[in-house]
């Protein structure tokens, strides 16, 4: 197999993530591999090595030609502008249409699980990048659902040790998160494959935890109480809101528990394995292995 494989937003901590498994794990020759990133300085270790590292930014279409040209399969990185519901979709658009143009056999796309119909302010961003898929002459394509990331923790942990207190809206549901390690390497794994077809696979975690099942976990590795407090989803706004968030901001970090209220990211698939032969990191391994960066 020799193919090139094209990585978008390769500066990115997914990013970077997925060209050290293909590198690595894989064991892909660096001169197959283009990394492409509005920051190539930042990826001076990987051009290095031997990967094409070249610039390329979404929201600069006249860039993408040069960018994505020879390459086979991309990996498109979904882009993170999410104050801005409707955007990413037509970056993620720009970047279809490129890569048609630089006739690019196959796309994979980092989305999110049940993007349809969902009360995620954020899905449409990935409906709308799916249905481009669907709509595009691409001989083929793969959807990876990923489910959220073990990592989004660090954002509010800080403050749920400081207080003791986990407030959410959630209702209790549950969700089956994933370290983005693992879905680095599930993303590596598929473009390498050299797989055809037209596919929707939804990478999950290996178990659904609801946050008195995960602050249970926390607090033994930390030695610190937390007790999680139901609140109503408005009062949750207000509360971010009273943080200094912009309200339209806080909407959307509220719209996720909205989503894990519904039963929307409870779902356990066996994708991840099915992908890479093995089975992704638990969630009390994954603190294990990082509770050093709680303190
Ligand atoms: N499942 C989850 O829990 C979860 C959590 C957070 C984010 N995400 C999504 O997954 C993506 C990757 O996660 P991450 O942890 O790697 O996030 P990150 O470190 O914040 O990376 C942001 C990514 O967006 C890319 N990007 C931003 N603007 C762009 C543009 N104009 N053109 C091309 N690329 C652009 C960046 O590429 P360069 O900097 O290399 O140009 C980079 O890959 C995020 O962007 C977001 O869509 C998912």
């Amino acid at each position: 197999m020799s193919d090139t494989l094209l990585v978008t937003g390769a500066a990115g901590q997914l990013g970077r993530a997925v060209i050290r498994h293909l590198l690595t794990t894989l064991n892909i020759p660096a001169a197959r591999i283009i990394a492409t990133t509005r920051k190539p300085e930042q990826l001076q270790d990987f051009a290095a090595q031997g990967v094409a590292v070249r610039a390329a930014d979404f929201d600069a279409p006249e860039t993408l030609a040069a960018a994505f040209a020879g390459a086979n399969r991309m990996l498109l990185i979904s882009t993170d502008k999410l104050d801005r519901p409707g955007y990413r979709a037509e970056q993620h658009g720009r970047a279809i249409a490129a890569a048609e143009q630089a006739g690019i056999g196959h796309v994979i796309y980092t989305s999110m699980p049940k993007p349809d119909n969902s009360p995620l302010l954020i899905s449409p961003d990935h409906a709308l990048t799916e249905q481009a898929l669907r709509d595009s002459r691409l001989s083929g394509w793969t959807v990876l659902r990923h489910h959220w990331y073990f990592e989004n923790l660090f954002a509010s942990l800080p403050h749920i040790l400081g207080s003791g207190r986990w407030f959410t809206a959630d209702e209790g549901g549950a969700s089956a998160d994933i370290a983005r390690d693992d879905l680095a390497r599930a993303a590596a794994t598929v473009l390498a494959s050299g797989g055809g077809g037209k596919t929707v696979h939804t990478l999950s975690g290996a178990q659904a935890l609801t946050k008195v099942e995960m602050a249970r976990i926390l607090s033994a590795a930390t030695g610190k109480p937390i007790e999680v407090v139901q609140v109503p989803l408005e009062g949750l706004i207000q509360g971010m809101v009273g943080a200094g968030l912009p309200r339209p901001v806080a909407e959307v970090f509220a719209s996720f528990d909205t989503n894990t209220a519904q039963g929307r990211v409870a779902e356990v698939t066996g994708d991840y394995q099915a992908i890479t032969g093995v089975a992704p990191q638990s969630f009390a391994g994954w603190v294990q292995a990082v509770k050093a960066a709680f303190a």
